[in-house]
């Protein structure tokens, strides 16, 4: 009996001892891994990408959280810089469609901070994905510049701009509605005018779209106005003229992809002549009923123009609905146009004058006097050529848009 309980209770000593060893050892890895929980958690929360959890997904007492939609593009780019100086959080959500993964970047570095700037790759046509987008971050305000935006192209293309414009406005708005998010300031165009029969054009002129781009947006405008009768919205329109110029400071630029290129605005044709990409400017239309026989446009600065942007959003009030537009007041030829560029540019550029381009109207011109009165903005680079001379030295340093930079 002794040896058996002795060989009982030898083993039982051991195992009393083991037990001790492994008791301690098995309360280190639970120690061990509820430390990395708790570590990987805290990474995960303040990483971006993660669902619910990051520094977007929630409010913060005295940061206004703004979705920029079409933020890789001209304007949303340079909208963006503009609300990061200027102490905003900015989630940028674009399809890349048509803007550069180049301005994220270089708004990336000069952001780096955690919680300032999230950049989402999604296509504002897809409801589900905006829905999602919506549920997993916190916005308090909506700017919307995604859009296709060529008035040529749209008259080629009608369907695409209706889809892109008016029914990727009503998903916004739908996501808006569900997730509470009341403040909206939306990009819209002196195109929802039309050719009005006087000038200068006020926001109480009539609007009589003749082109599937300025109807398109103004379809889109009439339902943010509808919606917000009853939603409690705070919604500022901007109707703006046409954008030129770039960052003073030549961290951001006017990049279209080259495809576009017959399809663009004047300023980048200009660039390309002046740059010997094209052979010279094909001014569509010199038999116009103005001054000189070519079209008048009102040329807004984007430094202008996102200034104005963030007098929308920081005088944006609940029930209230502000339509302004946004132009310097001033119209301008194409054939002035072209002179202040050869002047910025240094180059005599080859200038061809063609039939009329479909869908165009002879002149367009602001009255900006409403916002200057209510928002107290007025356009300041109103100099064309210095305009230009800006957009031009991006230009010349980036040969290949924001694929290369090189002097
Ligand atoms: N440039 C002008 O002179 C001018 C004048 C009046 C109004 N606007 C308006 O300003 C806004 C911005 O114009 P821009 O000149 O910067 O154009 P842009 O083409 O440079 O930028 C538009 C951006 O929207 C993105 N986008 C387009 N469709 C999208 C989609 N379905 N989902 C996600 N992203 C999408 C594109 O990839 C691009 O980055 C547009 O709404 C345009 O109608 C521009």
């Amino acid at each position: 009996m002794l040896p058996s309980s002795r060989s009982r209770s030898q083993p039982r000593a051991g195992m009393d001892y083991l037990d001790t060893r492994r008791k301690r050892h098995f309360a280190g890895k639970i120690f061990t891994a509820a430390f990395l929980t708790v570590v990987c958690i805290f990474i995960l929360k303040h990483s971006p990408g993660f669902s619910g959890t990051s520094v977007f997904s929630h409010h913060e007492q005295g940061v206004t959280h703004v979705l920029v939609t079409g933020g890789a593009g001209y304007i949303g780019s340079h909208a963006s810089l503009r609300l990061l100086k200027d102490s905003y959080r900015v989630t940028i959500v674009d399809n890349l469609s048509r803007g550069n993964i180049g301005a994220i970047k270089i708004l990336q570095e000069l952001f780096p901070e955690p919680g300032r700037l999230q950049f989402i790759f999604a296509d504002l046509g897809d409801a589900k994905v905006v829905d999602q987008i919506f549920a997993q971050n916190a916005f308090d305000a909506v700017m919307h510049f995604a859009a296709v935006a060529y008035v040529g192209e749209s008259t080629l293309e009608p369907l695409r701009y209706y889809h892109n414009i008016t029914a990727n406005t009503l998903i916004i708005l739908e996501a808006m509605a569900k997730h509470r998010v009341k403040t909206l300031i939306y990009s819209s165009t002196c195109a929802t005018y039309g050719e009005p029969e006087k000038m200068p054009i006020t926001e109480k002129t009539p609007q009589n779209p003749i082109n599937p781009y300025g109807k398109a947006k103004k379809m889109a405008e009439d339902m943010i106005l509808d919606f917000s009768k009853n939603a409690n919205m705070a919604v500022m329109i901007l109707r703006y003229f046409n954008v030129i110029g770039s960052d003073p400071e030549g961290r951001l630029g006017e990049a279209p992809r080259p495809e576009l290129r017959e399809h663009g605005r004047i300023s980048g044709a200009c660039f390309d002549a002046a740059r010997g990409i094209i052979s010279g400017l094909k001014v569509k239309g010199a038999d116009y009923p103005t001054q000189d026989g070519t079209c008048v446009r009102d040329y807004i600065d984007v430094t202008d123009l996102v200034d104005a942007h963030v007098k929308a959003l920081d005088n944006a009030r609940p029930e209230n609905v502000g339509i302004y537009n946004v132009g310097t007041g001033k119209g301008r030829s194409v054939k002035e146009f072209v002179e202040a560029c050869k002047k910025a540019t240094g180059v005599d550029i080859k200038v061809d004058y063609l039939e009329r381009r479909p869908g165009d109207y002879a002149e367009v011109y602001s009255d900006p006097s409403k916002i200057y009165q209510e928002l107290n903005w007025t356009a300041k680079y109103t100099n064309l050529e210095e305009s230009l001379k800006v957009a031009w030295k991006w230009q010349k340093s980036h040969r290949n848009g924001y694929g290369t930079s090189s002097s």
